[in-house]
């Protein structure tokens, strides 16, 4: 089968904000031959930049605050009534400042992927840049990572590194990051797409790490 005659996997975006790695996304499904087709951006602030542009890319968006929920689990029951009614098949966390309940984490579990500004299992959780300048590494980067209930500790799909500079801030060093993180989500959800129910070893092995040069 060609690939534009193909079935594509339906993922929706979740973001809180600038949504960059979802613009990255968006583009790169965009073209004809991307196995997945982006069906939904859902966030959880109104105020996400990263739904204007999905918006404009005709993409269907949806805002559900966690603030008008008394609970977690109540939250995000919404959220996957949402996701299902979307017809949700794999979902790309993009930012996404929520933590899931335990429910909503274990029902998506091996259909869920994130990206995070470090190389996973280091510098888990908030300020990871900061966290590498802390521990004086020499080389950081992002890692595209499958979710599970335990924060940012699912199994990395796609490394991308990036150098640690002596005249880094975590600014500087994110800057550089973010970068590395736009080349390896689009690359880390097609990997993912192409080898999921895919037993070739070979194939899965592809999925090791990206140093640009
Ligand atoms: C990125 O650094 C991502 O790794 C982290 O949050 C940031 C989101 O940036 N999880 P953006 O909204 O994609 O621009």
């Amino acid at each position: 089968m060609s690939g534009h005659t193909r079935i594509k996997t339906k993922v929706a975006i979740l973001i809180s904000g600038r949504g960059s790695n979802m613009r990255t996304l968006i583009q790169a499904a965009n073209d004809p031959a991307y196995p997945a087709e982006i069906i939904g951006v859902f966030s959880n602030r109104a105020d996400a930049a990263g739904l204007d542009h999905a918006k404009q890319q005709g993409i269907q968006t949806a805002v559900i605050s966690h603030k008008d929920f008394d609970s977690r689990e109540a939250f995000c029951e919404a959220l996957d009534s949402t996701l299902e009614a979307w017809g949700t098949e794999l979902i790309c966390l993009a930012g996404y400042m929520r933590i899931h309940s335990d429910a909503f984490a274990q029902k998506w579990v091996g259909k869920m992927l994130n990206i995070h500004p470090s190389l996973l299992p280091s510098f888990k959780g908030l300020n990871p840049q900061q966290q590498a300048l802390d521990a004086g590494v020499r080389i950081s980067g992002a890692t595209v990572h499958e979710v599970t209930p335990e924060l940012d500790a699912g199994r990395p799909v796609l490394h991308g590194v990036v150098p640690v500079l002596d005249s880094d801030d975590a600014e500087r060093l994110g800057a550089r990051i973010l970068k590395v993180e736009h080349q390896i989500y689009p690359i880390a959800l097609k990997q993912y797409i192409e080898n999921s129910g895919n037993n070739d070893v070979a194939a899965a092995d592809k999925a090791q790490f990206i140093w640009p040069q």
